[in-house]
């Protein structure tokens, strides 16, 4: 087992694809992940699972992996259940921007469809959108995982490569967009807003319910207040305006399109 536990998840559904047929009925989603080069160990203590599922997990995948072999399912001791998961505060405030973050995310198909039909592209909207973008989504939100969070995690781990990957992709759409928009590409501005959408959309996911409970449940104390304390000083950096301008933004939106 051990061997297969040190392979990328991708490898090792290749070699078996019921492994991504298993892994799915435990909710992790390896098969319709876009990088999946995460290794299996890693994935599977990420999702946290309780003792017990865990131990029928791994007892399932190595008797698929190695059918000739007499696998015996690992004992749990009681009281190794999973416990009821509340963020910390720092966290809690990332996982709160993202509430912005997938409003926002979420318009974009309202603002794609004026782009298809209106005869004169709205620039303003879509610059409004774009700033939203670059502003709230990637200097004050991406920022803080990047040059804070992610220095209290192993930076060579799969996840971490996957998730800085996830941003470096996204602001490629955006500069795309913003290309697009000078040219007055409709077609490039549709297909790069799409492709950011659904990147978002996953991205969030992968965050809120794998990496950010993983990486909170190995903090420490100190290092939940030094988190939050490097946060405050990034946000007070930025300024006050910048989300104060950004969220007034996604109000206007939500008047626009709350109406339609
Ligand atoms: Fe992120
Ligand atoms: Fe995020």
């Amino acid at each position: 087992m051990q061997n297969f536990m040190n392979m990328s998840v991708k490898e090792v559904i290749e070699k078996n694809p019921r492994i991504g047929e298993i892994l799915e009925e435990y909710h992790i989603g390896c098969v319709p992940c876009t990088v999946a080069t995460c290794l299996l160990r890693d994935v599977v203590t990420i999702h946290n699972l309780p003792g017990k599922d865990e131990a029928m997990l791994m007892y399932r995948m190595e008797k698929e992996l190695y059918p000739e072999r007499n696998v015996q399912l690992r004992e749990v001791a009681e009281g190794k259940e999973k416990e009821e998961f509340k963020f910390s505060p720092p966290m809690q405030e990332l996982v709160d921007e993202h509430v912005h973050i997938k409003q926002l995310v979420a318009y974009i198909s309202e603002v794609l469809e004026l782009v298809a039909q209106d005869e004169d592209i709205d620039r303003d909207l879509l610059f409004n959108v774009i700033r939203f973008i670059r502003e709230y989504a990637d200097r004050y939100h991406h920022a803080k995982e990047e040059d804070i969070l992610f220095e209290y995690t192993d930076r060579s781990l799969e996840i971490i490569n996957v998730i800085m990957e996830d941003h470096v992709t996204a602001r490629g759409h955006i500069q795309a967009v913003v290309d697009a928009i000078d040219t007055g590409n409709r077609e490039e501005i549709i297909s790069h807003l799409t492709a950011y959408q659904a990147l978002l959309t996953e991205h969030i996911t992968k965050e809120d319910e794998i990496l950010f409970p993983w990486i909170d449940r190995g903090l420490t104390t100190s290092q939940v207040g030094e988190i939050y304390r490097k946060f405050s000083e990034a946000d007070a950096e930025l300024g006050s305006d910048l989300p104060r301008r950004n969220l007034e933004f996604l109000r206007t939106l939500n008047e626009k399109f709350a109406s339609q």
